[in-house]
């Protein structure tokens, strides 16, 4: 016999039921019956403090929405990577056991193209977040935000995206032009 799928047969006068009519069926039944059910809590857990909440929602926005206070220098940036970085990023943030940070530049259309964050990362904010969020990488979240915004200036600096002289903080960063920055294109502008 040919059917097509998806078709409600009648057989002998009674209604074949193929098995995903069946599980839309079922789940028309659960959704209607459950109204008034899904609608009480389980009554698990307790409701989370703002205290606990503001530890985890740290995240930054390309346009430097929720950069914190304080700020950072390339020389205070260049003593803190000496201690918390370069035994994984290398001198200089040219890369050694782990992710180089520094150069690449131009070379996103070669056949081996070096994504840095000077090369690829289109804002220049993002490397606040990164660093404040994962490194270093075994002690994620233990920098103060000074620290964090003399990394970015320091690293920055590297890449050749702002001199030796700058200062990085909440007014400064989100104004950073990044080199790959108009090779990226906004999904929600
Ligand atoms: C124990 C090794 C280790 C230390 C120390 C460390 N990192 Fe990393 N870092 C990593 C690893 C591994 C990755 C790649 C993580 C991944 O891709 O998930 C990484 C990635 C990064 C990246 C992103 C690079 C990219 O292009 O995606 C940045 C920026 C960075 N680290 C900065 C720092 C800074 C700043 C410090 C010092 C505060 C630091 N890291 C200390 C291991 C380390």
């Amino acid at each position: 016999m040919v059917y097509k799928p998806g078709a409600l047969m009648l057989m002998g006068g009674r209604l074949i039921l193929m098995r995903n009519q069946i599980f839309i069926i079922a789940l028309l039944v659960f959704t209607f019956t459950n109204k008034g059910l899904s609608q009480q809590s389980p009554g698990l857990g307790v409701e989370a403090t703002a205290e606990e909440i503001a530890v985890l929602d740290i995240s930054i926005a390309p346009d430097g929405v929720g950069l914190p206070d304080g700020s950072g220098t390339v020389s205070e940036g260049a003593e803190v990577y000496a201690e918390q970085c370069i035994a994984c990023h290398g001198d200089e943030g040219q890369g050694q056991l782990n992710d180089r940070l520094v150069g690449g530049h131009g070379s996103l259309i070669d056949d081996a193209p070096v994504k840095t964050v000077g090369s690829y990362w289109p804002f220049a904010t993002t490397l606040f977040d990164y660093i404040r969020r994962a490194m270093p990488y075994l002690q994620p979240q233990s920098l103060t935000n000074n620290e964090i915004y003399a990394l970015t200036a320091y690293i920055l600096y590297l890449n050749e995206v702002i001199e030796e002289e700058d200062i990085v903080n909440a007014q400064t960063l989100p104004d950073i032009q990044m080199p790959n920055r108009d090779n990226f294109i906004m999904a929600y502008p």
